[in-house]
């Protein structure tokens, strides 16, 4: 009887041990499938947060360039709107007097941007992707205006360009020239857009 009594305790006790054993495991599992998502939510606000997509068009060209690229990255979108309207007439590279042969002749030209072109909360951003048409195989003048009117000290500026044919590298050059204290990404050339293409480019910014 003793020892049955015995035996008895023991199974209680080997049975409270498993039991025990049972709820640590599942608290590890709870404890790690929280952690996991936490850190999935850290990772998408980061993300989220992290990158912001700028962009010049006068067309619609690189908009809708940026819209995508903004889509894919998972980004904030800012236009940089000029204060004065691009009109077909002020686009017309072929007349050396219409407005953007005038801006363009002058590297001085800083055309005035819609409520001054300053980004709000830039603090949030590290990455800030900038996009334009080439005009003149480089970048048009409201982008110096648009650069000179924030400060991206910490930040890297990722240029990326619409064009009838030119690529980037000579915008790439000449904003890098323009404002050496300045970090810039790997510029692209975004007549066509390739999701996986973006999301590799995206994954180099560093
Ligand atoms: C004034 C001006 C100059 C241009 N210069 C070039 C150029 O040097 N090389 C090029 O390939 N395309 C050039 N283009 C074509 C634009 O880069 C192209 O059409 C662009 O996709 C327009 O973008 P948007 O619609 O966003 O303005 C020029 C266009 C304009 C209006």
């Amino acid at each position: 009887m003793k020892k049955f009594a015995f035996i008895m305790v023991l199974a209680a006790l080997v049975g409270c041990s498993n039991a025990q054993n049972k709820k640590t495991e599942q608290n590890d599992a709870l404890q790690q499938a929280q952690g996991s998502a936490t850190e999935t939510e850290q990772t998408q606000q980061e993300t989220n947060m992290k990158a912001l997509v700028t962009y010049f068009s006068a067309s619609g060209v690189t908009r809708n360039a940026a819209k995508q690229v903004a889509d894919i990255i998972g980004a904030d979108l800012f236009e940089i709107t000029p204060e004065q309207l691009y009109t077909d007439a002020d686009l017309d590279w072929r007349d050396k007097q219409s407005r953007s042969t005038i801006e363009m002749n002058d590297k001085n030209s800083r055309p005035a941007i819609k409520d001054g072109g300053k980004v709000e909360n830039l603090d949030q951003y590290e990455v800030v992707y900038v996009g334009f048409p080439i005009w003149w195989y480089t970048a048009p003048t409201i982008i110096n205006t648009f650069i000179e009117a924030n400060d991206f000290t910490g930040k890297t500026i990722v240029p990326f360009a619409t064009s009838g044919g030119s690529n980037i590298k000579k915008a790439c050059e000449d904003l890098q020239t323009a404002y050496p204290n300045y970090k810039f990404g790997e510029g692209k050339l975004l007549n066509s857009i390739n999701k996986a293409d973006i999301e590799r480019w995206a994954a180099t910014v560093k």
